[in-house]
């Protein structure tokens, strides 16, 4: 529970808002490399309440701009992307990677060039890495160092990056990602299905038999560490350690080796989000398809969730499919459609004044807590919490493992696991 000035300061992203300035000091993915094509169509791309478009121009390079031209805000989703930049097909006025006005051909001759020069551009600068194209869109000068994660340094056949939007905050987003409480139960038809136990191997049967796991943290720089730890057993536990990398990444807890995946939820405004779920191996080209597995049926990389439905037909829950046994009635289609459906029941900024927590949301009240506090110092010093320069986002990984009553999950590491698997 919180009170609703915290609910507004944790949940508002628009320009000028305190969570809104300190997010925007992130790197945020803004869309897939591959949805760029060079000189092709420009990509229109909201984020944080504001409309830009992303482009690559001829060289391969990528500029991100606001999507209103600089002369008449003409969309310049509608420019043509020819010659190392973008001109709008209103008065011709061209643009180039970094934003800068480059032509201005309805000026005289003799002021033209001058005249381009002077006009006012908002661009953003961007970095490519892991199959997608991020910006930051910070006030500082020099943009922070980028958050090298293992996932952001893999070439794009060992990679996946896909997109759902839900229509209601980042945060409520966010804390769906935290929440392991919710996999036994809203997950649960899906655990047991065939290709459940495929995806989730052993795990899913801990999840399944134990729906109050005992959750314990480990501070961490770039945010925490969360065990949920389940009993099998007199002498055996199992431990599935989420990293939680603040403000916008969970790193969702799998076997050793093999493929993996990693969630982020990237407010496109305060009432829509971006949920990214990247799949990816470190090891070698990644096999699965990460759509299918969801059962996502748009064929949309971009907007995977597309045909989910929403309250207007209650996100196609089939009470059928629930007499018959299902959990939740949203058949054939994977967590991420389940995860959607509650997020966006909850209304499009839960009113987190009218919430009763329980002690299965410690780490949904941690998260809170963390950033309110980051929030808060932001605003009032300026200091960037999650992004000093001691951490090593590349040694962050989330692991599953058994481990017997003596020994302490905190002890294992998730590399050192992978390499004895791997023997
Ligand atoms: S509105 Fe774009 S050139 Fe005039
Ligand atoms: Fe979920």
């Amino acid at each position: 529970m919180l009170n609703q000035a915290d609910n507004d300061l944790l949940t508002r992203v628009g320009p000028g808002t305190p969570m809104g300035d300190m997010l925007r000091e992130y790197w945020v993915p803004a869309c897939r490399s591959a949805t760029l094509e060079a000189d092709g169509a420009p990509a229109r791309i909201r984020l944080f309440g504001e409309n830009f478009v992303a482009f690559r121009v001829t060289d391969g390079r990528v500029g991100f701009m606001q999507e209103g031209c600089p002369h008449r805000c003409a969309s310049l989703a509608l420019a043509r992307n020819e010659e190392g930049g973008l001109r709008c097909i209103f008065h011709g006025w061209k643009f180039d990677v970094e934003g800068k006005c480059v032509d201005a051909p309805t000026e005289p001759g003799g002021q033209r060039a001058k005249f381009a020069e002077s006009v006012p551009v908002r661009s953003h600068p961007t970095h490519e890495a892991g199959g997608l194209v991020w910006v930051y869109m910070g006030k500082r000068a020099t943009p922070p160092r980028f958050p090298e994660y293992e996932f952001t340094a893999l070439p794009s056949e060992n990679i996946q990056p896909t997109r759902g939007i839900i229509r209601t905050n980042w945060l409520q987003g966010l804390e769906a990602l935290l929440d392991s409480a919710h996999v036994g139960f809203l997950h649960s038809a899906n655990l047991s299905s065939a290709l459940g136990k495929a995806l989730f191997k052993e795990e899913s049967d801990y999840m399944l038999n134990d729906g109050a796991p005992v959750f314990e943290f480990v501070e961490q720089p770039y945010g925490f560490r969360e065990g949920a730890i389940r009993q099998e057993g007199p002498d055996r536990s199992y431990a599935r350690v989420r990293e939680v990398s603040l403000p916008f990444f969970s790193f969702i807890p799998s076997a050793p080796t093999g493929s993996r995946i990693v969630c982020c939820s990237i407010p496109i405004d305060d009432c829509t989000t971006a949920q990214w779920y990247i799949a990816y191996d470190t090891d070698g080209p990644l096999e699965r398809n990460i759509l299918t597995d969801f059962g996502a049926t748009s064929g949309d990389p971009d907007h995977f969730n597309a045909d989910m439905g929403g309250p207007e037909n209650l996100w196609h829950q089939d009470r059928q499919a629930m007499k018959d046994g299902h959990w939740s009635g949203i058949i054939g289609r994977g967590n991420a459609y389940e995860d959607f459906a509650v997020q966006e029941s909850m209304g499009p900024i839960v009113d987190r004044t009218q919430e009763y927590l329980g002690t299965c949301d410690r780490v949904i009240y941690r998260a809170r807590m963390l950033l309110l506090d980051a929030v808060k110092r932001f605003r009032d010093t300026g200091e960037l919490s999650f992004a000093g320069d001691e951490i090593d986002f590349g040694a962050i990984r989330a692991v599953s493992f058994p481990f017997k009553k003596d020994e302490d999950w905190r002890d294992f590491d998730a590399h050192e696991l992978a390499a004895i698997a791997a023997e």
